[in-house]
């Protein structure tokens, strides 16, 4: 079955590459961030694991662990990881799993047989500290993803969970967000005494809270 939000992700023992892990273990009480690979030594994957490992101290910034996947064994990892450093300038920084058996894969639906039966898609999945899911992405293998995207949703979700608001198209950190429709003017007003600006009664603009 499909994984929706809100589920709980599936925990696993995983071989990586900074050692075996269990993921409920790993993640403890932070975020996290589970990305998959097709298949080691392809060039959209390089770059991506390159940048991920440059953004890194963005993830730790936000207490978000990040943990790749991809359906090869441990020794090609290592191999490959060597190519990431020298052509990247960006050496891993974060444990890569090496799934060649597909288990985990297959826990999170991350082949889809019809774009191919062996390689898997590109999925994330964000993890909360309760280990639901908070969002899900998936691209084609010919797509590389942005990560800075991702860095920007995670910052919705980490506010919009502590505060009663949401954040419009575009919204970058700092900017002005939406007060959620289920709090009544009067509830506003006490969780935001600064004011806000009505656009329609249904679209109220405040200052994000800090
Ligand atoms: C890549 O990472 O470059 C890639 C992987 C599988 C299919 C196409 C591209």
């Amino acid at each position: 079955m499909t994984l929706q939000l809100g589920d709980i992700a599936p925990d696993f023992e995983a071989q990586t590459t900074e050692g075996t892990l269990r993921f409920h273990d790993w993640l403890g009480t932070s975020w996290g961030v589970l990305f998959s690979h097709p298949k080691d030594f392809t060039p959209v994957c390089t770059t991506e694991l390159a940048e991920v490992a440059r953004l890194k101290p963005e993830f730790d910034k936000r207490d978000v662990k990040v943990i790749g996947l991809s359906v090869d064994p441990l020794a090609d990892h290592r191999a490959w990881a060597g190519d990431i450093a020298e052509t990247q300038g960006h050496a891993l920084n974060f444990p890569l799993i090496a799934d060649s058996e597909r288990r985990i894969a297959g826990l999170y639906g991350m082949i889809h047989p019809n774009a191919s039966d062996t390689l898997t898609v590109r999925s994330v999945f964000v993890v909360g500290p309760d280990k639901k899911l908070k969002l899900t992405i998936t691209y084609p293998a010919s797509t590389g993803r942005n990560f800075a995207e991702i860095l920007r949703a995670i910052d919705s979700l980490q506010l919009t969970a502590k505060h009663s608001v949401a954040t419009p198209v575009n919204w970058q950190h700092g900017e002005d967000v939406i007060i959620a429709p289920s709090l009544s003017d009067a509830e506003a007003a006490k969780r935001f005494p600064a004011g806000w600006k009505t656009l329609k009664p249904y679209l109220r603009l405040v200052a994000q809270p800090r």
